[in-house]
């Protein structure tokens, strides 16, 4: 619900979803102030009386304020930073005037309500669905010296307690101005104390969380790599110091984008926390001539009062509904097979039909042929950007290779690395000027290669036709999209150099106008997103691509981390999960089969490994582990998730999926440490209906009847000794 009510000092606005409210006023001097978000308020509710004015020292005043020594843009809380007008503290937007001038102020003007969420034009959004629909606020600023708008968007989502923000810049003045900072938010938070949860990590090692205090020194995450990276997922928390998954007010912040980010809390002189997020302005510099617009990607805020889990549930459901799409939003995925870590680049027509035939003996629903079957392409040194079948390597062509597939009863699918060129190939040598590079400089290369110049028509033109031909000639149901490097060297021979701070934002639209036009060419296709495993899982992705390969460390243990990590944000359905060979290639570790099956359940499911090396007992357990999968799959695609214990918790790390209705969970539990003389494996349940009897099975088939309260209150031992790295999946059912 979102109201906007006239008081004799200003505008009040008020947005309500079911447990939340965010409140700001249009004050007399049509500055925006944020008021509160927190939990829900009453209907007729005006905190503007919580903003204290005093005289502070070295925070000056605007000319307007007249004698009032009181009010200051340095201490007041807002909506909207400026840049060079008396708040020097961090700015939403920076403006390059033609001038020379750097200054942004932003005074409110109008405002409008709208049914419905609001689009970003070539970016994604969430959008609106017959089960959930937003509605939208939009209130327009003027720049105070310029005719430059500023129109804040504002997404209210009632029964998933979520509010968007996003902003657009519109140049309507006669002269072009420099954007040289333009984020999606700025809230000042006036009596909050709170942590901060970030979700950091590198190749390989995605999204460990990491907690710490909001204090006076900035805490400032990003990336300036073209993804939004390995190093920093876009989203971050803030909430109680004593918030746990249980209780405690939460705060999340997500940024719907796929490329360069900032993210930053820290407290002003006032204890009030600033918080932003929106596009990283480091070697961003947006050029808006007379007419021209900027939008920024969205932001997705939600609250919970209720501690961590129902924030990760607001998160997952919104997630879920409002911003995967396709006809895979829903319908499962096929379970599938792919020969990476099985053959690297080292396969032929006889290896991969080998693990195809056992694979669909075995159950597995599709194939996934990875990198290597294209251009010259038997390392990572050349071949990126030859989107054409090697038949020599593969023995056909890709049409005869999917049909073989099918015939086997599997589905067929393609890796492909669209974004990237080899300097040793066909498409650079030709067009050397497509790659991303500094004219006079060596480049720096990443696994060798370059990027392409996405913000390029041709480029993308290029790769339109050429993937659509690749995939309307085969039986192609599935695309693995890969980026293996970050972006550096910013520089495009297409635009001028009064254009090149745009780059790196340019570079990430056409990668989604690339991914846009293919699904609208092909409906039915699942994109697997991908990024040297989770460089680039973020929530923009999700919108073209409903799963996303979590990480290139396929071991059980570790995926223990990465997996907790990205479960705050993101739909467990979404995680791309593989069982991998033992000793795992990453880090050496053999783990039970059984536990590295548990662990990849948790996700969008799959097998990675050389199917003729695995024991016959094992053969057994694929099919057995589909099966469960298939079973499973409404819990750990559409249940609620969660967290059971924490990742320093004693000797094991479990989590649980519960179906929306209660009928039905699944806790999954694997002990990360034993000891001689063991105590009792045991953790408490969570989310069950204190009410409801539920029969407890335990993984070797002992089970027990008892009430939703006794599972949650008085938790579930494991009635065996369970090894080091030993797993199980605890089933209750509703009896
Ligand atoms: C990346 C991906 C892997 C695999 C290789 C192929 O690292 O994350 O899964 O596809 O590229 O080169």
């Amino acid at each position: 619900m979102i109201s906007a009510k006239k008081k004799e000092n200003g505008i009040l606005f008020t947005l309500s979803t079911n447990n939340s409210s965010y409140q700001m006023k249009a004050d007399k001097h049509n500055v925006l102030l944020h008021l509160f978000y927190g939990q829900r308020l009453n209907d007729a509710d005006d905190l503007s009386d919580l903003i204290f004015l005093t005289d502070t020292g070295f925070s000056g005043n605007p000319t307007y304020a007249e004698k009032d020594r009181t009010y200051s843009l340095d201490t007041l809380p807002q909506e909207v930073s400026g840049f060079g007008v008396g708040d020097y503290r961090d700015s939403m937007v920076t403006l390059l005037h033609d001038d020379g001038s750097r200054a942004a102020e932003f005074r409110y003007d109008s405002y409008e309500i709208i049914d419905g969420s609001y689009k970003i034009d070539g970016m994604p959004a969430l959008y609106d669905t017959s089960v959930t629909k937003g509605e939208t606020l939009v209130i327009t600023m003027r720049e105070a010296a310029s005719d430059i708008i500023l129109k804040l968007y504002y997404g209210v989502y009632e029964k998933e307690n979520v509010i968007t923000r996003a902003a657009k810049l519109i140049n309507q003045g006669t002269k072009s101005v420099h954007v040289e900072k333009l984020l999606s938010m700025n809230m000042d938070m006036m009596f909050f104390d709170p942590d901060m949860i970030y979700f950091t990590g590198r190749h390989a090692f995605e999204r460990a969380y990491e907690r710490i205090p909001v204090k006076h020194a900035k805490i400032e995450i990003g990336s300036v790599r073209g993804t939004s990276s390995h190093q920093y997922n876009p989203s971050f928390i803030l909430c109680d110091h004593d918030a746990n998954e249980e209780q405690g007010d939460c705060y999340g912040f997500c940024l719907v984008y796929s490329g360069n980010f900032v993210a930053a809390a820290q407290k002003d002189q006032k204890n009030q926390v600033r918080v932003q997020m929106g596009i990283h302005p480091e070697a961003f510099c947006y050029l808006l001539e007379q007419g021209g617009e900027l939008m920024t990607p969205q932001v997705i805020m939600s609250y919970s009062h209720d501690g961590l889990t129902t924030l990760s549930h607001q998160y997952h459901d919104i997630l879920r509904e409002n911003m995967c799409r396709g006809k895979y939003k829903y319908e499962r995925r096929p379970v599938l097979i792919n020969n990476w870590e099985a053959t690297y680049f080292d396969f032929n027509e006889e290896k991969l039909f080998n693990i195809a035939k056992q694979a669909s003996e075995l159950g597995i629903e599709m194939l996934v042929l990875d990198d290597g079957w294209f251009g010259k392409r038997d390392d990572d040194y050349s071949g990126l950007g030859d989107w054409f079948v090697n038949e020599e390597k593969l023995g056909g062509s890709l049409k005869e290779i999917g049909e073989r597939v099918n015939e086997m009863g599997m589905k067929f699918g393609l890796w492909f690395e669209p974004e990237m060129i080899s300097q040793d190939s066909d498409l650079y040598r030709k067009h050397p000027e497509w790659a991303i590079a500094i004219p006079n400089r060596e480049p720096n290369r990443g696994r060798y290669q370059l990027a392409l110049d996405m913000s390029r028509d041709d480029v993308r033109d290029y790769l339109f036709e050429q993937m659509s031909d690749i995939l309307s000639n085969a039986p192609i149901i599935y695309v693995k999209w890969d980026l293996n490097r970050s972006i550096c060297d910013m520089y495009s021979y297409a635009s001028g150099k009064e254009h090149s701070g745009e780059l790196y934002h340019k570079y990430v639209l056409g990668v989604y106008d690339l991914m846009e036009r293919l699904l609208v060419r092909f409906p039915d296709l699942l994109l697997e997103g991908c990024s040297g495993g989770g460089g680039r899982f973020d929530a923009g992705m999700l919108y073209y691509s409903p799963q996303i390969w979590c990480s290139d460390n396929t071991d059980a243990i570790n995926r223990l981390t990465i997996q907790y990590g990205t479960s705050f944000f993101y739909p467990i359905g979404t995680f791309g999960a593989h069982v991998s060979a033992c000793p795992n290639h990453q880090t050496g570790r053999t783990t039970p089969f059984a536990t590295r099956s548990d662990v990849a359940m948790s996700g969008s499911f799959g097998y990675e490994l050389d199917l003729s090396k695995i024991s016959d007992e094992e053969k057994a357990q694929v099919k057995h582990q589909i099966a469960q999968f298939h079973d499973l799959y409404e819990l750990t695609h559409e249940g609620d998730y969660y967290r059971l214990t924490t990742l320093d918790y004693d000797d094991c790390i479990a989590w649980a999926f519960v179906a929306k209705d209660k009928s039905r969970a699944a806790l999954t539990l694997v002990k990360t440490q034993s000891e001689g003389n063991p105590r009792p494996t045991h953790v408490g349940m969570r989310g069950l209906d204190k009410n409801k009897k539920y029969k407890c099975t335990i993984k070797n088939d002992t089970s027990v009847i008892n009430s939703g309260a006794a599972f949650v209150n008085a938790g579930v031992t494991i009635p065996y000794i369970m090894e080091q790295y030993e797993s199980a999946i605890i089933m209750f059912d509703e009896v």
